[in-house]
């Protein structure tokens, strides 16, 4: 029987469109409790009703200005983190690893970009309620790779779905990871390969921790 350290283990995943995060996370599930231990997968914005409203924010249903996003964004991760059942923080001390789909990173790199870098990473970084997370693996795909996926998977681009978007997003996300370089423990691996080899690197990144 494999023993379940005290605390889990609190793992994000972040990516451009088409990187491929849902299908890492659904490996990474599998890995871990092949090795006998319990997962927790979840995802910002988060299903609460501030998740909620981030995506009717999101699908341009209620107008909302770049700053209340930014705040509505560290508002939801609050509410994620110390929700009493359903919180990172209960479900890490309960013993679980969390596999999380996108988090600080996503509001560093699209809100930071948008509105204020300082004041976005002050908001996240410096909130007593916001748990760091114990890795971020970024899967990085370029631009071209990521449009290439896009159009093999789905009818139609979505408007947004731009080069100059992409790239834009990817620089962000990149000058994210060299400011957070010594207080973070991320990882950028290449996602333009089978989702085997990629899966491989995630294991073996997680069973580092
Ligand atoms: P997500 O559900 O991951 O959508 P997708 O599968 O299209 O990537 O995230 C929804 C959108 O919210 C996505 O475009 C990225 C954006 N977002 C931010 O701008 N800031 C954040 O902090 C987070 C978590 C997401």
């Amino acid at each position: 029987m494999v023993t379940q350290s005290k605390r889990g283990r609190f793992i994000v995943l972040e990516g451009i469109d088409g990187a491929g995060k849902t299908t890492q996370a659904e490996l990474l599930r599998e890995y871990l409790e092949g090795q006998g231990r319990r997962v927790y997968r979840t995802a910002e914005p988060t299903p609460f009703p501030t998740g909620v409203a981030l995506r009717e924010a999101l699908g341009g249903k209620v107008k909302k200005s770049e700053c209340e996003m930014a705040v509505m964004f560290v508002l939801d991760r609050i509410a994620h983190n110390i929700h009493p059942t359903d919180g990172i923080r209960a479900i890490l001390d309960g013993g679980q690893d969390i596999i999380c789909d996108r988090y600080y990173y996503s509001t560093l790199a699209y809100q930071g970009h948008s509105t204020s870098y300082e004041w976005v990473r002050s908001m996240n970084l410096g909130c007593p309620e916001i748990t760091r997370p114990d890795i971020c693996i970024y899967l990085d795909l370029t631009p071209e790779q990521s449009l290439d996926r896009i159009s093999r998977g789905r009818e139609s681009v979505e408007i947004y779905e731009n080069k100059e978007t992409l790239e834009r997003v990817r620089g962000a996300f990149f000058r994210v990871f060299d400011d957070l370089g010594k207080t973070d423990n991320i990882a950028v691996l290449d996602a333009y390969r089978s989702p085997e080899e990629i899966a491989a690197d995630i294991a073996r990144l997680v069973d580092l921790l």
